[in-house]
């Protein structure tokens, strides 16, 4: 079942949003040479804290950190630890905030220092797309017109769309009904109506689609070693502009 949130509900959510955005924004402008990704965690941390929030990841099936780091290579769910960043490396942070009885989650990929210019078009592709899918984010549409939109626009790029992983509804639970693929069929899945609440994450490789998962258990990196970016935000869904739940303060 999707929920549809009440105004009330959407008020909530604004915050947990908010909240949420401006932790994603505190890990980016961490992420430069020699910064260790314990050391992002642990600001996220104590930042959502401070702000009165409890960090959504932090023991969801066991996962053991407040955000996911995600480096080069790997996609998604990254643990942050001892590793020290990079000048060239890219950097997706996952991270969510519970308050007020709902969770933002949101996620974006970030240059450490001075990157390639390939790798600026994959971050730049991956932001895109979402951008791309969510003009088909209002009601009258159905769910799988945003999924084709992402599709469409990643690929014809060149890039190649994970399929293992989806975005998903968002509200007092981290993840609720629908799934919500970045590839499909515009024109089918559920009509989008107003008080949806979605996370709309694409998870784009550079080169194949496959994956592996690492025996961290947590850990998904592409099969063939190219680089891999990550975008998300929660958006409601109106009857007309979706509204970006975690849109960044400026
Ligand atoms: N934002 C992610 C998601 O939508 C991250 C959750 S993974 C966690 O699924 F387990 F670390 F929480
Ligand atoms: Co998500």
């Amino acid at each position: 079942m999707i929920t549809l949130k009440s105004q009330h509900e959407i008020e909530l959510m604004r915050r947990a949003g908010k909240i949420t955005a401006a932790a994603r924004a505190l890990a980016g402008e961490m992420v430069r040479p020699g910064v260790t990704t314990q050391e992002i965690d642990n600001a996220v941390y104590q930042f959502i804290h401070k702000q009165g929030a409890v960090p959504s990841f932090l023991h969801y099936n066991g996962y053991p950190a407040s955000v996911c780091v995600s480096v080069n290579d790997e996609i998604i769910h990254g643990i942050p630890g001892r590793r020290v960043l990079q000048e060239g490396d890219i950097v997706s942070v996952d991270v969510g905030a519970y308050i007020g009885g709902f969770h933002g989650d949101c996620a974006a990929t970030f240059a450490c220092g001075k990157i390639s210019p390939e790798a600026q078009d994959l971050i730049d592709v991956t932001r895109q797309s979402f951008f791309e899918g969510i003009r088909y984010a209002k009601e009258g549409h159905r769910l799988q017109d945003i999924s084709a939109a992402i599709q469409n626009y990643v690929e014809s790029h060149g890039y190649s769309i994970v399929r293992e992983y989806v975005g998903h509804g968002v509200g007092t639970q981290m993840h609720e009904a629908p799934e919500i693929p970045n590839y499909g069929t515009s024109g089918r899945g559920p009509r989008l109506l107003r008080g949806m609440t979605l996370a709309i994450e694409p998870m784009v490789n550079a080169g194949s689609a496959a994956i592996k998962q690492m025996p961290d258990g947590w850990t998904v990196r592409t099969l063939d070693g190219k680089w891999a970016a990550h975008y998300e935000n929660t958006i409601l869904i109106t009857d007309g502009e979706p509204e970006i739940l975690t849109a960044p303060a400026i």
